[in-house]
């Protein structure tokens, strides 16, 4: 079978570059498993559904024909045809996408998907519930997290209007699959760290 290296951890942990150094380093497929639930949010937001009616979101996700791939090592992915990228970060996105994510339809069909990756690949996962949902029985697991005020930081940062904290407290707090540590994780923080021995410390971490 193939290996799934899990990475969870809240929104501007550090968890996407580094998961993202870690895959190069190791020469695995990356999969973005946020830009799916983003992916999922978009398109509800462009056909008009409101994201906080759950009933209506299911719905609409039945209409939708998600397609996910791999191209260059990194997880790509479109609905009904339309390849997306940038337009999944966008502050309306950012706004509504835990909303989408709890909904219990969603979350079926995206792990469903997330764990088709791994009949043909070794990979790194990045998410949310990777370690706890996902890919539970992976050895392989690592959250990562940084102090509450630098990933608000982060995201100033990057010029993105993203209100972290909300998100959290919603992807925390859910009935299904909520942000937690996963049994058997190691927990990295990465407030500690530069990029660099951030990396270095997740590669000592999956060998031990
Ligand atoms: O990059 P950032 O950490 O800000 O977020 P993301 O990984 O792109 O995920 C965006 C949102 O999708 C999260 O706030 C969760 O609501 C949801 N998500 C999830 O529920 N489960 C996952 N495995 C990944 C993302």
């Amino acid at each position: 079978g193939h290996i799934a290296i899990a990475i969870d951890g809240p929104a501007a942990s550090g968890k996407s570059t580094l998961a993202r150094l870690l895959s190069e380093a190791l020469g695995l497929t990356m999969v973005n498993s946020g830009e799916m639930y983003r992916a999922v949010t978009w398109k509800v937001l462009k056909s008009g559904v409101d994201p906080s009616d759950a009933e209506a979101v299911a719905k609409a996700l039945e209409q939708m024909d998600i397609e996910c791939g791999v191209e260059n090592r990194l997880s790509t992915i479109a609905i009904d045809g339309v390849r997306l990228g940038p337009e999944l970060r966008t502050e309306e996105v950012n706004r509504s996408v835990s909303l989408v994510s709890a909904v219990p339809e969603v979350r079926e069909k995206l792990v469903d998907l997330q764990r088709g990756f791994l009949k043909f690949t070794d990979l790194v996962m990045e998410g949310r519930d990777i370690g706890t949902v996902v890919f539970p029985d992976t050895p392989f697991k690592i959250y990562v997290d940084a102090d509450a005020d630098v990933r608000a930081e982060r995201r100033v940062a990057a010029g993105e209007v993203d209100a972290v904290h909300d998100r959290d407290r919603e992807d925390s707090s859910r009935k299904t699959a909520p942000l937690k540590v996963a049994e058997g994780a190691a927990v990295l923080d990465t407030s500690k760290h530069t990029i660099e021995s951030g990396v270095d410390a997740a590669l000592e971490i999956l060998s031990e």
